[in-house]
């Protein structure tokens, strides 16, 4: 494949069954998108984690299907290769005309994909997008969304049967049609046997070494992100230009050094 051809999804998912580690990072802007499509990164995530590291906020829940369209716009003037992705934000995505309406928004502003958080109820809405022709990514594990709910930022699923609950909805999503899955913050063996069970590809942050493709929110990786949770690493340690450090990151995910020991939970 020339360097240069677009990704799609039976790309991302070639790479799976081929055992090629996929290197996914979140990007807002036309600048970065560049620099990381020219370091190889397979899959480019408008996340709505620009509530945080973009507009300064706490959380993720006031970021609007808008301020996720502009970024997907302006992301998308920057990528040639990679596959894009666009997080659909909290409450946009609730009833199946919501989720629609706001889904066909991002793919008209360029993305590729729509991703949304949970299980339960969001099934059928994954159904029903996916049964009109959108391509779907879920988000399992610590879905920052309802960290209210959740009662903070900390790791999901460690005793036996909230693993094994998030094992069948893992199974549900890819059943219900979901293309990709991201898996976050939860034990490093979780993660591999979700990876083991699923066909569709799993994208850990945080959930361990034998996912099949990482993610990180680019300012935690370019040492902007402040206190970082343990799954970060610092890409831009040691190196001169943060194309360097896009390259690297991409270097270490496929190798598999990249998470290393420190970097998962048991
Ligand atoms: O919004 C985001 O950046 C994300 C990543 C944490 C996967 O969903």
């Amino acid at each position: 494949m020339n360097n240069k051809t677009p990704l799609t999804i039976n790309h991302i998912q070639e790479m799976k069954r081929h055992g090629k580690k996929i290197a996914m990072l979140t990007c807002y802007d036309a600048v970065f998108a560049s620099a990381m499509d020219e370091a190889g990164v397979d899959v480019i995530l408008v996340g709505d984690s620009l509530g945080m590291v973009v507009q300064g906020m706490n959380s993720t829940a006031a970021v609007s299907v808008d301020d996720i369209a502009y970024h997907t716009r302006c992301v998308a003037r920057g990528v040639a290769r990679a596959f894009l992705l666009s997080d659909m934000p909290f409450g946009s995505y609730h009833n199946e005309s919501l989720a629609m309406n706001n889904a066909v928004q991002l793919l008209a502003s360029g993305s590729a994909m729509v991703k949304l958080e949970g299980a339960g109820p969001m099934i059928a809405i994954v159904e029903y997008l996916v049964s009109r022709g959108i391509a779907v990514c879920g988000h399992l594990g610590l879905t920052p969304q309802s960290v209210h709910h959740l009662g903070g930022f900390k790791v999901q699923a460690r005793e036996a049967e909230a693993a094994s609950r998030l094992m069948e909805d893992a199974l549900a999503l890819q059943t219900a049609g979901a293309q990709l899955l991201v898996l976050e913050c939860v034990p490093a063996a979780l993660g591999s046997e979700v990876s083991a069970q699923l066909d569709i590809p799993l994208i850990g942050i945080g959930a361990g070494a034998d996912c099949d493709g990482q993610v990180l929110v680019m300012h935690d990786m370019l040492g902007l992100g402040g206190r970082v949770p343990r799954f970060v690493a610092n890409f831009m340690q040691g190196r001169q230009s943060i194309g360097a450090a896009f390259e690297s990151y991409v270097s270490e995910v496929r190798s598999g050094r990249f998470p290393a020991k420190e970097h998962q939970y048991a």
